[in-house]
């Protein structure tokens, strides 16, 4: 694994995924793109690994977005290698993060900026610090957010406020984060290791595949039409009725005890 990427596992099967360049705030230059999705890519099909926290490195960054320098080159080679290149690769790495079967919690611990705004925006929870925010700042630079943000964060916070980020660039705080459902919780800065980690332990306290139905249900459904996102729901469902859990999950209630999901 590339060392722009850390992925520590604890005993409990949370991986927790480290963005490693602290010295450029941890911006996404297309290696270090290219390693979270690699790195994604071998924690799906690890049956050891329940959850994921996805966090930066050093006090000051989550993530400052996509790394200028790096994405500037592929701008100056014309439109076909700068989508290709930039857009495209980053538009993987969010809508991977979106639909990942297993659930991915950012814990943001600085500054959210760009695509570090859109890979919150991306994952299912998030939990910021004190003293994260979070900016769209794309619109200095003369170009529109172009890995996802245009359209998740207005589907996810309402059209006037996400374009009040999108046009002014002017960051936002944690509080402020929180209050328009960006992130989940605000919690002290030294606690938003043990907050997301908590956080992962109650959901991985039940069935994973229950957890996975949840996640696909809500991240196909959402962007369909109702009727739809209740045919995607019920399919959910059916895929629960020949398992294990589901049948552990009502015995225990009715046999008033505390449900064992075995993940089958
Ligand atoms: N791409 C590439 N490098 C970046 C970066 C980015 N998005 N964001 C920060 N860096 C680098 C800086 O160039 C600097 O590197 P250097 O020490 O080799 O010069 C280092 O990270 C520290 O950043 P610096 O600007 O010195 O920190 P600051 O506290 O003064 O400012 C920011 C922080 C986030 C306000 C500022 O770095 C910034 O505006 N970054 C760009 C954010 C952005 O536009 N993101 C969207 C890109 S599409």
């Amino acid at each position: 694994m590339s060392d722009q990427i850390l992925l520590r596992t604890d005993e409990g099967g949370t991986a927790t995924l480290v963005l490693n360049r602290p010295d450029k705030l941890n911006a996404l230059d297309y290696p270090l793109i290219d390693a979270l999705a690699s790195a994604l890519d071998d924690i799906e099909t690890d049956d050891a690994i329940g959850s994921v926290i996805l966090t930066g490195a050093g006090r000051k960054a989550f993530c400052a977005g996509a790394d200028i320098k790096c994405f500037s080159s592929s701008v100056n080679a014309g439109v076909e290698i700068a989508l290709r290149d930039f857009v495209r690769r980053g538009q993987r790495l969010t809508s991977r993060l979106e639909t990942f079967p297993k659930p991915i919690i950012a814990a943001v611990n600085g500054l959210a900026f760009g695509g570090g705004c859109e890979m919150t925006e991306a994952v299912p929870l998030a939990i910021a610090a004190e003293s994260a925010s979070f900016a769209k700042p794309e619109i200095r630079l003369g170009f529109p957010p172009p890995f996802g943000g245009t359209q998740r964060l207005p589907r996810l916070v309402g059209r006037k406020r996400a374009l009040k980020m999108l046009l002014t660039g002017e960051p936002i705080t944690a509080g402020e984060a929180a209050g328009i459902g960006l992130v989940n919780d605000v919690v002290p800065d030294e606690e938003l290791l043990p907050a997301a980690r908590d956080l992962a332990g109650k959901v991985m306290a039940h069935s994973r595949l229950a957890v996975a139905a949840c996640l696909a249900a809500v991240t196909r459904g959402i962007n369909l039409p109702i009727d739809e996102g209740l045919a995607v729901e019920a399919t959910q469902f059916g895929r629960m009725v020949p398992t294990r859990d589901i049948r552990e999950g009502i015995g225990a209630f009715l046999e008033r005890r505390t449900p064992s999901f075995g993940g089958h």
